[in-house]
């Protein structure tokens, strides 16, 4: 099967007046609903009867369209600021339009209509929520991108002995019991080498961020979220005390205040740089703490037991080949040259964010009446309607990839390997893209496979068999 043609980066996007479409137009199928109930019957599809993956692929089927409105949480009763009418954009055509920064704007859509309280983030709007055509965006990005490259030469060392105290602990309770519930320590590891490589701040400077940072992270996200979250309580109590209000920032202000003041006391090296992209000292803080927080410790908190999943339930004989390359072509030390000679290894690491894209949902609202094309049909789109991409369902667009539902390790290898990067879009772009003050791409893009590929590349190296899952390790023989 021809791949489709890329929609053009957004500097080389041609404005879509321009753009002819041979197209059929076809009116977006779907509807709101009833006021209120639409919406609210919706969420409890969406939370409980369906659950995410399945509620868009019944809209899918039901519509036969990739391109259809509905709804998304939260909604009715009490969150009467939030519209929850999207149009969903499910197949990697379509879905492409969002990186386009001429048509949609991103201001205030990370997580939807729904905009958590600024209370969260020092009452300043973080970088994050900012659209390209506010100058702080590109300020805010830039000292992001900064922090890594700054941070490039403590990178691989920090890693390395942060996930081998990790490892030696799972090592250490494993020798008295069958299996290892993993997530708590993977998070304390996540915490403690995340704080040193972007904040340049240790945790174990201050014996109650080391001891908690983690968990008041957790709840700090935890309460900005909630929402928009499946959390897997029963029901329906989860809709009637989770996901029909806010809470308020009241309940971890504490916890934020205390890493705030961390961070400030701490990471000044890293703040001062802030300012001197423009950022105010506080907008320093809080943007370096939502990138620490938010961005780098919740993605990988997410990513990480999917990567575990991955090498110990792979298809047959994987284990033996990854190990095989780590050990034969990581060279004497891993290290950022390493990464090239691993093709297997980051291979494994995209089709693992391809399957399971640890922020599934991305939005962006239209700048103007535009016309949104799908493989078959093109479609009206007016300006102010918020579009919708789910992930999980557009990883797996059959028109791109073959077998999508499947797992297949060698998937990104050789020459078209390289090309279906082009469509691995886990970062709000594509793989082969680059982020910057001008895109809303995520700025840890290189750094998140780069980061992940080692952790597999040293998991291989230091153990001859690793069994497991998501969530706990049963087994691991050291390497002879
Ligand atoms: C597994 C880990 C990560 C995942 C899954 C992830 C994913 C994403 C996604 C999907 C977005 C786009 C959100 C949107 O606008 O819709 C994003 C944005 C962003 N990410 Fe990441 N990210 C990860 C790690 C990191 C790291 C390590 C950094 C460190 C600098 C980072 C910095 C950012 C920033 C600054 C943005 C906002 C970009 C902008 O406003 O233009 N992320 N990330």
């Amino acid at each position: 099967m021809s791949l489709p043609p890329p929609i053009p980066p957004p500097s080389l996007a041609t404005p879509p007046k321009a753009r002819p479409t041979e197209l059929p137009i076809r009116q977006i199928p779907g509807s709101h609903g009833w006021p209120l109930l639409g919406p609210l019957s919706d969420r409890l599809d969406y939370f409980w009867f369906q659950k995410p993956e399945n509620f868009f692929r019944t809209r899918m089927d039901k519509y036969k369209s990739t391109v259809f409105r509905t709804n998304v949480p939260p909604t009715f009763p009490f969150f009467t600021n939030v519209n929850p009418n999207i149009i969903a954009v499910l197949d990697c055509k379509s879905f492409s339009h969002l990186f386009d920064m001429d048509l949609v704007d991103k201001k205030d859509v990370l997580v939807g209509d729904f905009v958590p309280s600024v209370e969260f983030t020092g009452n300043i709007r973080v970088g994050v929520y900012q659209d390209v055509s506010e100058p702080q965006h590109a300020k805010a990005k830039s000292f992001s991108m900064n922090i890594l490259k700054q941070s490039s030469s403590i990178w691989v060392p920090e890693l390395i002995s942060n996930l081998d105290i990790f490892l030696d602990q799972i090592e250490a309770t494993l020798s008295n019991s069958s299996s290892v519930s993993y997530f708590s320590p993977l998070q304390q590891f996540l915490f403690t080498f995340l704080s040193k490589v972007l904040a340049r701040a240790d945790p174990s400077l201050d014996p109650k961020i080391a001891e908690s940072g983690s968990s008041m992270l957790n709840k700090w996200l935890a309460v900005q979220l909630l929402p928009t979250v499946s959390v897997g309580t029963i029901q329906p109590l989860e809709e009637i005390f989770l996901h029909s209000f806010s809470y308020p920032y009241a309940l971890v202000s504490g916890d934020y205040n205390k890493l705030y003041n961390f961070i400030k006391q701490h990471g000044k090296e890293v703040i001062k740089s802030g300012t001197e992209f423009g950022l105010s000292e506080d907008e320093a803080i809080h943007n370096l703490l939502f990138v620490l927080g938010f961005n780098s410790y919740g993605g990988f908190s997410i990513f990480l037991p999917k990567l575990i999943d991955s090498i110990a339930n792979g298809p047959t004989g994987l284990q033996e080949k990854l190990r095989k390359e780590a050990r034969e072509k990581g060279g004497s030390t891993l290290g950022f040259d390493s990464l090239k000679e691993l093709e297997l290894i980051n291979s494994v690491v995209y089709e693992t964010l391809r399957m399971n894209p640890p922020v599934p949902l991305q939005f962006g609202r239209a700048r103007k009446d535009f016309q949104l094309s799908s493989y078959d049909s093109a479609f009206n789109v007016k300006k102010g309607e918020l579009l919708c991409g789910f992930q999980k369902l557009i990883m797996r667009d059959p028109v791109v990839f073959d077998e999508p539902e499947q797992f297949k390790p060698e998937r990104f290898t050789k020459e078209k390997g390289a090309e279906l990067l082009n469509y691995l879009y886990w970062s709000n772009g594509p793989q082969t893209g680059s982020p910057s003050g001008s895109n809303k791409q995520c700025a840890g893009k290189d750094i998140v496979t780069f980061t992940a590929a080692l952790i597999v590349a040293h998991l291989l190296r230091r153990y001859d068999l690793i069994k497991g899952d998501g969530s706990s390790i049963t087994a691991l023989r050291k390497a002879k």
